[in-house]
């Protein structure tokens, strides 16, 4: 295939380490393989990082921080990633391809992803020369005032249900602020990353600047966020991941932005507008396999539109077409065999405690191989039910009823995560009082996935610490000094 033919070509010197401006293989030699779930055969093998390695990737980007990159005015480091920016664009198939193969995203939705990473670089290049400090009125007899500087080195752990994606968000604003970086990408999706740091070489940035260890969680994002040169720690991921990193980052002090995905309310009030809501349910809950942090996985009807929307979804989720990347489906396979056992033990636990399957559960005929699944609801099911409760992370959601508002918040707010919460409502005082009281993060009223490279996005209770995008998601990486002068 021609698509194989390119994926090799532009792996090639890669898939090494890229640390200190130099692509490497690991200390010990070891590799590891990352494997295409459309085919469930290898791609290739790719380095297997351990400590040594991410110690090598922190001193290197600890010396880049006192060399050129430190040099350069924060309009210059925008202009630098604005070309990194142009050359994403122009790499926009090879890299979309990569995604595509990597982790079975829908040809379409790869393109986007990448385009994505073009346009979060491009915002953060804008803001890189905008981040001001403050004048503090001490009274006539001093001056008062903050600067922001650079924290120094970042490290950043990223999963793969948007492998490049997710990185650039966090990546492209430490850039801004003048920060030096390490990225570990996630073991089931390392290719984009590794491509990546070819452009960023192509694109100017001295070396050391953005360093790339690829590897296993234990084996090398553990010895990064412990590792004592790094002074800030981004991370999305599980839960259980995020408190083991927010653990390991206590001893050193470090800061930490935790992205912890959750388990989001689509709340739909009698008066909702139910065409719209479940058109929007189709990207909310299938998009991507459902493998996205703020998806809908948990429907809270409205008694009286129950049926109406479950009916609704049904028959558009009937036009959902199942299938290879390539062929650019509405969803592709699960990104992995690990995360597709996963989905298929809660379809399993659904089966064996009863719950009343609306549609989906299994895997659509005709596929083979690959690992596939339908878009599966569950009706009625009670809010205990781990199936209610937990993040499955596939194309599963569950539904429930409310009958007044009070009740429907109560169920919104009931669980240890708190990412992002949607209603459904034409009235929008309703929209809006109910929106105050829910403990989340985001709250989207009338849409699902509003938002975007500008508006801050995070988690509360369980679901995180922090916001990234927007200017909060640069201000992470900046730290404020206070500078007094007595006159
Ligand atoms: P994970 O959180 O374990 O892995 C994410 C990243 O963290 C990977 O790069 C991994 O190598 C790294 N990592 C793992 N353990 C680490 C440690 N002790 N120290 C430092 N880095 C470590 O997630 P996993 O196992 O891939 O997926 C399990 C579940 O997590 C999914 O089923 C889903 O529910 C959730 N998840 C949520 C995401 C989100 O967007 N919020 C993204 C990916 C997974
Ligand atoms: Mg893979």
């Amino acid at each position: 295939m021609s698509d194989l033919n390119s994926t090799n070509a532009a792996l090639l010197p890669m898939p090494r380490l890229l640390i200190d401006g130099k692509w490497i293989d690991a200390a010990d030699g070891a590799t590891f393989e990352t494997i295409d779930p459309a085919s469930e055969t290898v791609i290739c093998a790719v380095a297997r990082g351990r400590a040594e390695d991410v110690d090598r990737a922190c001193r290197a980007a600890h010396r880049a921080l006192s060399g050129p990159w430190r040099r350069l005015t924060p309009f210059e480091r925008g202009r630098m990633l604005m070309r990194l920016a142009d050359l994403v664009d122009r790499d926009i198939d090879l890299l979309a391809g990569l995604e595509r193969r990597d982790v079975g995203k829908p040809a379409g939705e790869a393109e986007g992803d990448i385009r994505g990473v073009a346009n979060c670089l491009r915002y953060n290049a804008g803001a890189a020369d905008k981040m001001e400090g403050a004048t503090i009125p001490l009274g006539p007899d001093y001056v008062d005032f903050t600067e922001l500087e650079p924290v120094g080195v970042t490290a950043h752990i990223v999963p793969w249900n948007y492998p490049l994606g997710m990185a650039a968000r966090s990546v492209a604003p430490a850039l801004a602020a003048g920060c030096t970086v390490v990225l570990k990408p996630a073991e089931q999706s390392p290719l984009t990353a590794l491509a990546f740091g070819r452009l960023c070489q192509e694109a100017g940035l001295p070396e050391g600047v953005v360093n790339i260890v690829t590897g296993y969680g234990l084996e090398a994002g553990d010895p990064l966020v412990r590792h004592p040169l790094v002074r800030s720690i981004t991370f999305t991921g599980s839960i259980a991941t995020g408190r083991n990193i927010y653990a390991a980052a206590a001893p050193g002090l470090t800061p930490v932005v935790l992205e912890l995905g959750g388990k989001n309310p689509m709340i739909v009030c009698a008066d909702a507008d139910i065409d719209r809501a479940t058109t929007d349910a189709l990207d909310a809950s299938f998009g991507n396999s459902g493998q996205v942090c703020s998806s809908a996985s948990r429907y809270i009807l409205h008694r009286s539109i129950r049926d109406a929307f479950l009916d609704a979804l049904a028959a558009k989720v009937a036009q959902l077409r199942v299938g290879p990347p390539e062929d650019n489906p509405h969803l592709g396979p699960l990104a992995s065999r690990e995360q597709y056992e996963k989905v298929l033990g809660y379809l399993r636990l659904g089966e064996k405690d009863g719950l009343r399957l609306r549609f989906g559960g299994a895997r659509p005929p005709g596929l083979d191989r690959g690992y596939y699944l339908a878009p599966t609801v569950f009706e009625d099911v009670d809010p205990d039910h781990p199936l209610a409760t937990e993040e499955i992370f596939g194309p599963v959601a569950v539904a429930c009823t409310f009958d007044d508002d009070d009740e429907a918040v109560d169920l919104a707010n009931r669980l240890e995560t708190g990412l992002v919460a949607g209603l459904y409502t034409r009235d929008i005082s309703r929209a809006l009082a109910l929106g105050r009281r829910l403990d989340f993060g985001s709250v989207w009223i009338n849409g699902w996935f509003i938002g975007g490279l500008q508006a801050p996005t995070g988690g509360e209770k369980s679901s995180g610490i922090g916001r990234e995008r927007g200017l909060p998601g640069i201000r992470n990486y900046l730290r404020i000094k206070n500078i007094g002068i007595r006159i």
